[in-house]
């Protein structure tokens, strides 16, 4: 605490991110990145203005990235959001398309940024509870409120709400914003953004983090009405006109030019995914069904916490959160094949020490 700090800052609860451990070695399947580097197209397409041009500006607007993503999506470049990571495109809904005066409606179990952005922009929130499988209930968002989010799928369950249960959600909330955060979609879900023509209070929310293997690169986009891309456009243009940098417009470019790399990365993950939840399952786990890049999982017998610091002795780092509900439980990122076994061979030995 500082005498400088104004009551703003003071009152904030930042959001803590996953560790990125110094140590070299460890089998890292705690924050969700993919095992896979990013496509070799990439690599090339960044060297490639890896030069004297870096002296200028990148584009503000980002407008051929975002025809790639439109291309990709078959929509308008005027329906695509860039920023600097989905986190940020995330900021700027918050702040700019949800209104105040009325709570901000998001799932008990949910990622932990969002309530910190209510925090940030001064934002009534009020959760909705999963119901006892974990599952989003449509139901829960019919309730007054001043905006909508939810992953999906869900994290850190994992957990994949079907489109028609999203359209629900969407009918229901016919004058507010309705934020579908897609982090995790194209590892097992549909996504809403099929939606966006029929729904003008539909924005879906997407990352290069994830299925791009670009966490590293930062860049996150949003898809939505035209109308709700310009209020978007309104406020990265009062906080910072250059958001994406030339490396990372190039690299991203370059991930969706490789089609094919994103396809056989994906299923790749896909396949390792059904590995490591048989696996786990094997060892007495019960593993909630999962749409992602991770494993929510716990043991009938064994402490979440005293799983998560056994692995932690021996080299394999997972993510627990201590919250209500979920403290038993192991957010496992699927890792490389290598990676998977190395987390199979150690549960046994640390659940026999314990
Ligand atoms: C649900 C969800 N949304 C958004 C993000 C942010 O991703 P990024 O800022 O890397 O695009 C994450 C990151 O883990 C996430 O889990």
């Amino acid at each position: 605490m500082s005498r400088f700090w104004n009551d703003r800052v003071r009152g904030l609860t930042p959001y803590t991110p996953g560790e990125q451990p110094k140590l070299e070695n460890l089998v890292k399947l705690n924050t969700n990145e993919n095992p896979f580097g990013p496509s070799p197209q990439v690599i090339a397409a960044i060297k490639g203005v890896l030069d004297e041009g870096l002296r200028l500006y990148p584009d503000p607007d980002g407008q051929s990235l975002r025809r790639a993503i439109a291309d990709w999506y078959q929509v308008t470049p005027q329906q695509v959001f860039l920023g600097n990571g989905s986190d940020e495109v995330l900021a700027h809904i918050f702040q700019g398309l949800f209104q105040t005066g009325q709570p901000v409606l998001f799932p008990d179990i949910t990622y932990s940024f969002y309530p910190v952005y209510c925090g940030l922009y001064g934002l009534e929130a009020v959760t909705v509870p999963l119901d006892e499988g974990f599952r989003i209930d449509p139901a829960g968002f019919r309730q007054a409120n001043g905006g909508v989010i939810f992953p999906n799928p869900n994290a850190p369950t994992g957990c994949l709400l079907p489109l028609a249960q999203v359209e629900e959600i969407l009918q229901a909330n016919p004058h507010r914003v309705v934020v579908v955060d897609e982090a995790y979609v194209d590892f097992g879900g549909e996504s809403a953004i099929a939606l966006v023509d029929r729904y003008d209070n539909l924005l879906v929310t997407q990352t290069l983090s994830k299925s791009r293997s670009l966490a590293g690169l930062r860049v996150g986009f949003a898809v939505g009405h035209e109308d709700l891309i310009a209020g978007l456009e309104r406020v990265k243009n009062s906080f910072n006109s250059y958001p994406l940098d030339r490396l990372a417009l190039a690299g991203a470019e370059a991930a969706f030019a490789d089609g094919e790399y994103f396809q056989y990365t994906r299923n790749a993950v896909i396949a390792e995914r059904e590995k490591l939840e048989l696996g786990l399952q094997a060892l007495g786990f019960n593993v909630l069904p999962s749409a992602a890049n991770f494993l929510f999982v716990r043991h009938p017998e064994h402490d979440g916490a005293g799983l998560v610091q056994g692995l932690r002795q021996r080299g394999v780092i997972v993510r627990h959160f201590n919250k209500p509900r979920i403290d038993q439980y192991l957010r496992i990122t699927v890792g490389t094949p290598e990676q998977n076994i190395s987390l199979l061979d150690a549960l046994p030995l640390v659940i026999n020490e314990m």
